[in-house]
């Protein structure tokens, strides 16, 4: 950049750690055990996101995992490593996502649904994030996009390939549409070959999620288990050895204010009364 070249609103170039969060991990739900980054004392939002967690159910424990719980006002996004979860509502909706599948669940005005494990296969293993809704969409009617195997992206890039979920990559479309803050979600290995930029969108807030090995990126490298809170920029620039693994997410902003009580996310807290009202009284 030169000193004649006119400022963009928006900052460009390569983005680089703005601060490193290890996961704390807790019991939750009934037997799982969560690697939380994300809805912590120490990161409590990062608009829009509000929770992200890594989740572990061990078959020979046989815990029947999330039973009957509520949400309302924001999404949740189950992406599963392992073993298959089974989704009820009551609305009579259900599905079930296996390895490598996803459900983008948008919660809207709410539900209550259980959220339960088949440890047919083994210990079941995945991630769940959370995902505000603007204020104008948190009481839309309830959606789900469950996204089978087959419809889940290949992007095969320079030095690396990936599983694309939501948003673009390497001239690609993910298989999740319609989502208020437009995200990007992919499961990205790296090859080994070159060093990969990621183009993330310059208004986005972005963070990557260390799965296996050592991310290198500017500013330093992000482990399994640890989050990566990104700068601005478009760009994300990464590289690793072969087999290097991490989820790279982004969204825009909301820049709303987040009331919040457990599964209710709400912008004032006398929504967030409304929500526990309208719980208790079998209106979710
Ligand atoms: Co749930």
């Amino acid at each position: 950049m030169t000193a004649n070249t006119p400022r963009t609103t928006a900052p460009q170039g390569a983005r680089q750690i703005a601060k490193i969060f290890k996961a704390a991990s807790q019991a939750e739900g009934a037997g799982a055990l969560v690697h939380r980054t994300i809805g912590n004392h120490a990161l409590s939002v990062l608009d829009p996101f509000l929770l992200l967690d890594e989740f572990e159910l061990k078959a020979d424990r046989r815990s029947p995992g999330f039973p009957d719980h509520p949400h309302r006002g924001f999404e949740t996004v189950t992406y599963m490593f392992s073993g298959t979860m089974t989704h009820r509502d009551n609305a009579g909706n259900a599905g079930t996502i296996g390895p490598g599948e996803v459900q983008w669940m948008t919660a809207g005005k709410g539900l209550v649904h259980s959220e339960t494990p088949d440890y047919a296969t083994g210990d079941v293993h995945g991630m769940q994030l959370w995902v505000n809704l603007p204020a104008k969409d948190k009481m839309i009617a309830p959606r789900y996009q469950d996204i089978p195997l087959g419809d889940i992206v290949d992007v095969a890039g320079d030095g690396y390939t990936a599983k694309l979920i939501a948003g673009e990559l390497g001239g690609q479309t993910g298989p999740v549409t319609d989502i208020a803050v437009a995200p990007l979600y992919a499961d990205i290995t790296l090859t080994g070959t070159a060093d990969v930029h990621l183009p993330v969108g310059a208004t986005r807030t972005a963070f990557l999620y260390g799965i296996a090995g050592d991310v290198q990126t500017k500013g330093g490298a992000v482990a399994p288990r640890a989050l990566a809170v990104m700068t601005d920029g478009d760009t994300i620039a990464v590289s690793g050895a072969a087999g290097t693994r991490f989820l790279l997410v982004a969204a825009e902003p909301i820049g709303e204010p987040v009331a919040r009580y457990g599964p209710f996310v709400m912008t004032t807290r006398e929504e967030i009364i409304q929500a526990v009202e309208d719980f208790k009284n079998g209106r979710l």
